[in-house]
């Protein structure tokens, strides 16, 4: 499939697996994906797995990525770990205001953006969520959401920021759910998110930005939602805690 922009798959394992169960699983993801190169692909472990999957990557075609950071570079925070720890395990990307941060953490836009900046500031790649909840859907505020998650969320990026920035269009209905927007759907809020970055960057920028989408993505529909022009790789959660599924996502998609 010849895409626009390159594609890029990650796998969010949110709160799973061990540091064993981790390593076992780059292991055959390194197996199972070491000739392609059409797709950036990442994998985000928990923080803990982090050292140890660093090492298991070496010399493969996979990325490292974190699940958050905070804004702050050092100092009284507890529990919190910056973007200069993350780099000490060569994390190339942070997932940063994922839904169920924005729901149990009560993260806001203007927290989410400050942690761009300050993951830029690392060289850090931020991957940055956005989705409207299906009641905001239903009642018809599907862009307005958006646009406000979009705008507040990449506020103080500069062009070259956010040129570094990955999206990913996560619609919170489809998350964990088993039911995936459709590909229209996610053609649909993928171009306005596009015309947005237009409006608050410009048309160069917008054209370079990848959008993942993310919300049930499995083998079986990945094909279509990767085919769709603006979407430009994916965001999994369940299906990347496997390496066969993970992998048939990938295989798919190219
Ligand atoms: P699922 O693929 O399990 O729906 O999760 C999507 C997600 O939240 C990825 O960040």
């Amino acid at each position: 499939m010849q895409k626009e922009r390159k594609l890029i798959i990650a796998g969010n394992w949110k709160m799973n697996k061990t540091v064993a169960e981790a390593v076992d699983l780059v292991n055959d993801l390194k197996l199972s994906l070491a000739p392609i190169k059409e797709v950036d692909i990442v994998v985000c472990p928990p923080y803990t797995a982090l050292s140890e999957v660093s090492k298991a990557m070496i010399q493969s075609n996979l990325r490292l990525g974190a699940q958050n950071m905070s804004e702050q570079n050092s100092g009284a925070f507890t529990g919190e770990i910056a973007a200069g720890m993350l780099k000490e395990f060569s994390v190339r990307y942070v997932i940063l205001g994922h839904s169920e941060r924005r729901q149990y953490q009560k993260e806001s836009d203007e927290l989410i953006a400050k942690k761009a900046l300050a993951a830029h500031l690392a060289s850090l790649k931020p991957i940055i969520c956005v989705g409207e909840l299906l009641a905001e859907r239903e009642a018809g505020l599907m862009e307005q959401v958006l646009e406000t998650q979009v705008r507040g969320s990449l506020a103080g990026l500069s062009k070259e920021q956010m040129e570094e920035t990955i999206l990913a269009y996560e619609p919170v209905w489809a998350i964990g759910t088993g039911r995936t927007a459709t590909a229209a759907q996610a053609q649909e809020a993928h171009a306005f998110i596009r015309g947005l970055l237009v409006k608050m960057f410009d048309e160069n920028v917008a054209r370079r930005v990848r959008i993942q989408y993310g919300g049930s993505v499995k083998g079986a529909n990945a094909r279509e939602l990767m085919s769709q022009p603006d979407v430009d790789g994916a965001l999994v959660g369940g299906a990347s805690l496997e390496a066969r599924s993970f992998a048939d996502i990938i295989k798919n998609s190219i």
